[in-house]
């Protein structure tokens, strides 16, 4: 049963914090179901799960099958909200070594601004038959128009123009913006992130599903996940996962802790934690506020990070999401030799290992003074996934709701904008 646990803050916050935060929590839900807060046209994926049609889901399914039947790899871009929940999702269920397995591979681009990197996809593509998904709500996002520009045009010399156009499929709003206009002239298969859904909230639409299904990920049930949260944690009070989680970390920063390092003992979830990232840290760094989000991969980063968050300045807290353990164990082997000195471990599991480094780990932050709140997310499974996804978004608008901040716009991301496009003449 997915579960938040706050038994591992006690240390830095009481009991009156806790009944003194749950009528800020209860008003940010009101905000978000009334649609009455700031940035309330941007609540789409409120009732996203359960909106989503059998139809849409099917026209993804189709493009995807599509591609797999013409494409040994698909390039995947976009920027921030419209790549970090694609690539969280295809490594969540098919591992970081997903390329290196049968099926198409997925490369991702236009989330940076690097030649040597556009070079080395390019390079790698060459004798491989390719499509693209461009992703792009704005339509305007230069990292991604420039990498569009370049595949669209590899896309023309390999197969020519109008066999070209067949290879290249649209995500971006129905409606508005460039990407939709190149769309319509050009004939090209699209897809539509609804207009009242803003990029760190679209990981639910075709923005993430279509990659998603290319990947062999089963998005109906990615869906039913989602809409199973969407179900639960529309409960009111501090018996909600996401209301507990809110508080918690609402409390925390009010007692100084600033800093929130997301942290799982799964590779895999590597990008699951940038994705996170970008959905608390846009959504709440704004008006001078905000818990600095940080995601840590367990136990590879105890190795670097590790001191300081156990002696460093005691300003930040942990989020740890715990998984059931993998279906399929790994024995530790008997060696004879036993130079390793390992034999006290032959006959246990790896699994055995990371349970107890788990238990290590905890007891010694939270003796260290970082509180650590768990969340205890059930298999690693498509279900799972679309449950955490809509879980985590449903945490954000509630803490930022909470902070007295819009979760919704993020108008400083504006700021680097501006000046690049005066340097480059604009
Ligand atoms: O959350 C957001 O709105 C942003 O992080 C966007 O996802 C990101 O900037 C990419 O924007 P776009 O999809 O318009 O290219």
């Amino acid at each position: 049963m997915f579960e938040t646990d706050i038994s591992n803050i006690w240390n830095s916050i009481d009991f009156s914090d806790l009944m003194g935060i749950e009528a800020r929590i209860s008003e940010a839900h009101r905000l978000i179901s009334e649609a009455n807060g700031d940035g309330h046209k941007y609540l789409g994926w409120h009732h996203l799960p359960s909106t989503t049609t059998e139809e849409e889901l099917d026209r993804i399914m189709a493009a995807a099958k599509k591609i797999r039947k013409e494409s040994k790899a698909l390039v995947v871009i976009g920027a921030g909200g419209s790549y970090l929940g694609a690539r969280a999702a295809i490594e969540f269920m098919n591992g970081t070594l997903h390329n290196e397995k049968d099926g198409v591979k997925i490369f991702f681009a236009g989330n940076h601004l690097s030649t040597r990197a556009l070079n080395e996809l390019a390079a790698c593509l060459e004798n491989v038959d390719f499509s693209v998904n461009i992703i792009s709500k704005s339509g305007s996002t230069m990292e991604t128009a420039l990498a569009a520009r370049m595949f669209r045009w590899l896309l023309n010399r390999k197969y020519g123009p109008e066999k070209a156009k067949g290879r290249v499929y649209v995500t971006t709003d129905p409606h508005k913006g460039k990407l939709r206009a190149l769309a319509t002239e050009e004939g090209y298969t699209s897809f539509s992130i609804p207009t009242n859904v803003g990029g760190r909230y679209s990981v639910l639409t075709a923005c993430g599903l279509l990659p998603m299904a290319v990947a062999g990920i089963d998005i109906r049930s990615v869906i039913s996940g989602a809409r199973q949260a969407e179900q639960e944690l529309d409960i009111r009070s501090m018996e909600n996962p996401a209301w507990l989680y809110a508080a918690a970390r609402n409390m925390l920063y009010d007692n100084g802790k600033k800093i929130e390092t997301f942290c799982t003992y799964e590779p895999d979830c590597e990008y699951f934690g940038r994705w996170w990232q970008q959905l608390f840290g846009e959504s709440e760094g704004k008006d001078g506020k905000g818990i600095f989000p940080v995601w840590l991969n367990f136990t590879a980063d105890l190795h670097s990070m590790g001191q300081m968050i156990q002696q460093g300045e005691r300003n930040l807290f942990e989020t740890v999401v715990r998984f059931n353990p993998c279906p399929k164990e790994l024995p530790i082997e008997v060696d004879w030799k036993n130079i390793d000195d390992l034999n006290f471990l032959a006959t246990k599991n790896v699994s055995f290992v990371e349970d107890c480094a788990y238990e290590g780990v905890l007891q010694a932050h939270v003796d260290g003074d970082v509180p650590v709140i768990l969340i205890h997310a059930g298999d690693m499974s498509a279900m799972t996934m679309g449950y955490l996804f809509y879980f985590f978004q449903l945490a954000c608008g509630l803490s930022a709701y909470a902070l007295g901040v819009n979760p919704f716009d993020q108008p400083g991301v504006e700021a680097y904008k501006k000046n690049m496009m005066r340097n480059l003449g604009r």
